[in-house]
């Protein structure tokens, strides 16, 4: 089996764990490991902290040395540096908004699954030539939605998206009934003020909703 493809394996079978990816944007590293296991205890074990913040490196390696059960990758990754700091940080899969061919060539180089976004067809057709069945749709919402992903289902059935922008408990349904969607992405799961607040109870609460979307 190619190195390609067993990553894209471990990338579905990351996506399939729940039907929701939360999209982690944290400020204070204390927090990631109760707010990890908030996740966890409502059921959604995959979780990706976005390099935005300078605490997301030191979250990603608490996440990934306390909390049994959760599957850490990271997002936000831009360049090949990002790929490494966070594979070095324990993170188990990547996701980016978009792609450069330098961070693709990192990611051939590297054995950490990355999820790459793309908002139109031809960069999917392009990650296809490269290997990738997997695809994240950034940003979904403003990007076209429902309507535009499920264009794509038809020409390019090999591709399986993590639909990510824009998307709410609310809209997540009428993604996921799409015969391409595996799960979605969404930044609901993790609010500021709740993160603030410590309110890992609320952060289990909304994690168990979103369990209970599929
Ligand atoms: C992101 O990378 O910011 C995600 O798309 C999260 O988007 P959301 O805040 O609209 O869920």
């Amino acid at each position: 089996m190619s190195t390609m493809e067993s990553k894209q394996q471990q990338v579905e079978a990351t996506l399939r764990l729940a039907p929701v990816v939360p999209v982690v944007i944290i400020d204070d590293a204390r927090a990631a490991v109760p707010m990890a296991r908030a996740l966890v205890a409502g059921g959604i074990p995959a979780i990706e902290v976005t390099l935005r913040t300078p605490a997301a490196l030191d979250a990603i390696r608490a996440i990934a040395a306390e909390v049994e059960g959760a599957v850490v990758g990271v997002g936000t990754v831009l360049t090949a540096k990002d790929l490494h700091a966070a594979q070095q940080a324990g993170a188990r899969f990547a996701v980016s908004p978009g792609t450069s061919p330098r961070l693709l060539d990192a990611a051939d180089d590297s054995s950490l699954p990355l999820l790459p976004g793309v908002a139109t067809a031809s960069e999917a057709m392009s990650l296809l030539e490269r290997g990738y069945r997997h695809l994240k749709f950034f940003p979904a919402v403003p990007a076209g939605g429902q309507k535009l992903l499920g264009a794509w289902a038809s020409p390019l059935p090999q591709i399986r998206f993590c639909p990510t922008g824009g998307i709410s408990l609310a809209s997540a349904p009428e993604f996921l009934a799409l015969p391409n969607v595996v799960c979605v992405g969404g930044s609901w799961l993790t609010p500021v003020d709740k993160l603030l607040a410590g309110d890992w109870a609320g952060i289990e609460a909304l994690a168990r909703e979103a369990k209970a979307l599929r």
